[in-house]
């Protein structure tokens, strides 16, 4: 008897509670398990007891992962796959047709202004980030709803709710995986199918290894987040095996949102006082009050001057390391004559992969 079938009467069953995170018997595909939180994420399914098929068309990583599992007592095994294929994502349902656990994590992104996108581009991103993931999802969700069961986690990004300039295409994708996860969970319901997605913050992997390579941008990003750092790989763990696990039997078509209070801290510096820590704009602030970081014209109409504060609000200038509205500010800046880097290195000062795209304008977000 799984805890969700013990109701209420049961409530005070102790060992079902503690059951609810366990996978014990439970078939899982991890696509993307070669690295990242894909490669994190297999390793705790497996802890929980998953027997996990981890995918990638890394066969180096892959063979990696494998060996983490197995050397601590999992049951795993590789399947090069690729997402973006058709072919390879029914072979590898078909031959995986007990799996009652998805999770699918690969994507792409380049770093551009949307009027320097080319076609190629677009399509590149397009393809792994949107396509790849409604095959994967296809595939294995219709064979679990003939199954009776099963649960899909895909993996979007605060890029879906938040953005900056250079970031779009990447975004559109990730607020589409949003919403096809949704039609997932809304039309396989029925057939006991839950379907969610991770919304991770900034999270130190190999996707955002350009990033963090640059101390300015490493810091930036750290800033934007409420506990001002970034996530471990091993922090989207507990919300993989949540969403896994009988734990999760009542959430499906939900966001489960892994930042650090990335977009928490967002909303809030965006109602408060661009020049002090004021919970809204106070009108005497700045030229025009609000946050700079939603209009570089702003900065750059009011980069220099000295902006009077309100009578409670403090000068600007004045230490406010730690709050929100400051360490935003700081963050807020390009290197100068950073330019857009499209893929490889970043070019001096530019943003790198994951995250950042650095332009003319300031464009941490
Ligand atoms: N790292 C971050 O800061 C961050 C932030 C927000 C969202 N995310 C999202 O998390 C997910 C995982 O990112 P990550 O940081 O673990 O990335 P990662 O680059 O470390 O891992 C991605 C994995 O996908 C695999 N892959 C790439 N193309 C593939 C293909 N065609 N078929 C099969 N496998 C393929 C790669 O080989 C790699 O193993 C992505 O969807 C990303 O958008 C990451």
């Amino acid at each position: 008897m799984t805890a969700h079938e013990s109701g209420p009467e049961r409530a005070a069953d102790a060992p079902a509670y503690r059951r609810i995170f366990d996978l014990t018997g439970r078939d899982a595909v991890v696509v993307g398990a070669a690295s990242g939180i894909g490669a994190v994420a297999a390793a705790a399914l497996a802890a929980f007891g998953a027997s996990v098929v981890c995918a990638d068309v890394d066969e180096r990583g892959l063979a990696a992962t494998v060996a983490r599992i197995t050397g601590q007592g999992g049951t795993a095994r590789s399947a090069v796959a690729d997402v973006r294929s058709p072919e390879d994502m029914r072979r590898l349902a078909g031959e995986c047709e007990r799996t009652r656990i998805l999770l699918v994590t690969p994507a792409t992104n380049v770093r551009k202004r949307l009027g320097d996108v080319t076609d190629d581009e677009f399509d590149r991103i397009v393809d792994l980030n949107l396509r790849g993931m409604f095959l994967a999802v296809r595939e294995f969700g219709t064979r679990m709803a003939a199954r009776s069961g099963g649960s899909i986690i895909t993996v979007s990004s605060i890029r879906s709710q938040v953005v900056e300039p250079g970031q779009g295409v990447y975004a559109a994708t990730k607020a589409a995986v949003v919403q096809l996860t949704r039609a997932a969970a809304a039309e396989w319901g029925t057939h006991g199918v839950r379907a969610n997605v991770l919304v991770p913050g900034i999270v130190d992997t190999p996707l955002a290894a350009q990033i963090r390579a640059d101390p300015r941008w490493r810091r930036a990003y750290a800033d934007k987040s409420a506990l001002r750092r970034w996530g471990r790989p091993e922090e989207l763990a507990g919300a993989v095996v949540y969403l896994a696990s009988e734990a999760s039997g009542f959430v499906t078509g939900s966001s489960v949102v892994v930042d650090g209070g990335w977009l928490a801290s967002t909303a809030a510096t965006n109602r408060r006082c661009s020049r002090c820590p004021m919970p809204s704009p106070r009108p005497r602030c700045g030229p025009t009050g609000g946050w700079p970081g939603i209009s570089p014209g702003f900065r750059a109409r009011t980069s220099g001057r000295r902006p009077r504060c309100g009578r409670r609000g403090r000068p600007a200038g004045r230490s406010t390391a730690r709050s929100s509205v400051s360490s935003a500010a700081r963050t807020s800046s390009c290197p100068p004559g950073a330019v857009p880097s499209a893929s490889g290195s970043p070019a001096p000062g530019a943003a790198p992969r994951e995250g950042s795209s650095c332009t003319a304008t300031p464009a941490a977000s």
